[in-house]
């Protein structure tokens, strides 16, 4: 069985652990510390939250993924959702039944197991109030269960209309629970910066700030050749080295291309650099509906500046040295472009360094000579 797993939270063996900060984020976790956990896709983030809390003896976590989400009334079912899906007791969803009557839920019994659950009417639409009531009975449940909340994906809470309303009504209760411990995490850093270090944000500097980056090449190296080993297989340290280069370093992109590796291999191999190729036409082949679609909203230009960027990486991109090597003739036409690429999510933006989202498209667009 394929060892390597990707596109899923992983805990437990399949975490490699991050010496230093999960003691750190356990630490704070326990003295109810609000936590702010920045990183890019795919990093780990989710990982790093689910490991922790189960290495934490009697916590609970409530986890409400708000991603895309669009409406109040969307957030408030997904709060209602996560706690719902904690509560499996009969006494306690009976309460929760009771504090929700105000939106008519539905009491169910699986006939074959007797485990209670709620449903909520469709028709009712939910409004900010609703959050007030959500977040009360999450603290009115403190004492009975040691909650860690988390909002994934938080930055998409700029979403909704009335944004900041909904950030003022949350940060208004949140500050008063200040046994519970929130966790905040995102991948889009300039959005999330707009919530936690804007001056005007109820959110300024409401939560301490990690910004998790990639995973230590030594440590996560070792991880991944006892999986190898495990699969009596072994790896050469450049193979390794390539495929943290590939992946530029992102956790889930490594085990994907870790992944691919494995399928061309059996027991006894030892595997070198050689096979990279071959894994990537894995991938590539996987993934190419993908890559098709993303080319078919881009314009010439567009593209040139794509595969410059795939080329020469994405620092000074307005330069001379870059207009040259796109084809592009205006910094401008440049700008304009990298606008239209971010906002397809084809790459992003941090530190004044445009990235691909996704580092096999980038590859494939030098595989194809782009
Ligand atoms: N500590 C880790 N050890 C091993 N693999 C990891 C670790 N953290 C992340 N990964 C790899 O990265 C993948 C994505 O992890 P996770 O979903 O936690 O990231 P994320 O930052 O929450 O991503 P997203 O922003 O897309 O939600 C995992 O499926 C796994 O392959
Ligand atoms: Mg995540």
């Amino acid at each position: 069985m394929n060892p390597f797993k990707y596109g899923q939270v992983v805990f437990d063996k399949d975490f490699c652990h991050r010496p230093g900060l999960e003691e750190k984020l356990k630490d704070l976790v326990a003295s109810g510390q609000n936590i702010l956990l920045e990183g890019e896709r795919r990093i780990g983030k989710t990982s790093l939250i689910y490991e922790i809390i189960r290495q934490s003896k009697n916590l609970h976590l409530l986890y409400i993924d708000i991603m895309e989400i669009k409406t109040v009334d969307d957030f408030c079912r997904r709060i209602i959702k996560a706690i719902i899906s904690m509560e499996q007791k009969a006494g306690v969803v009976e309460k929760i039944f009771k504090a929700m009557a105000h939106l008519k839920p539905t009491l169910t019994i699986d006939p074959l197991t007797g485990t209670p659950s709620l449903s909520l009417d469709a028709s009712v639409k939910l409004k900010p109030d609703s959050i007030e009531g959500l977040l009360d009975f999450i603290n009115s449940e403190r004492k009975r269960k040691k909650w860690v909340v988390v909002f994934d994906e938080f930055q998409d809470i700029l979403n909704l209309e009335d944004a900041s309303v909904i950030l003022a009504t949350l940060r208004s209760k949140i500050q008063f629970h200040t046994d519970i411990p929130y966790i905040f995490a995102g991948s889009v850093r300039n959005k999330m910066d707009e919530i936690f270090n804007h001056p005007d944000s109820p959110f300024f500097k409401s939560a301490i700030t990690f910004n998790l980056g990639e995973l230590d090449r030594a440590v996560f190296g070792e991880f991944l050749q006892e999986k190898f080993r495990q699969g009596k297989r072994t790896v050469t340290p450049q193979l390794l080295d390539k495929i943290f280069e590939i992946a530029q370093d992102v956790s889930g992109d490594v085990q994907q291309l870790c992944g691919a590796v494995w399928e061309g291999t059996s027991y006894g191999d030892n595997i070198t650099g050689d096979i990279i190729p071959a894994a990537l036409e894995v991938i590539y082949s996987r993934e190419l509906k993908g890559y098709e679609a993303a080319f078919a909203q881009l314009t010439g230009q567009q593209l040139r500046c794509l595969a410059g960027l795939a080329r020469v990486g994405g620092k000074n991109l307005l330069s001379a040295e870059f207009l040259k090597v796109s084809g592009i003739t205006q910094p401008s036409s440049v700008k304009k472009a990298l606008q239209r690429l971010e906002q397809l999510k084809i790459i992003y933006e941090y530190k004044k360094e445009y990235k691909f989202i996704n580092p096999f498209f980038r590859s494939w667009l030098i595989y194809k000579n782009f």
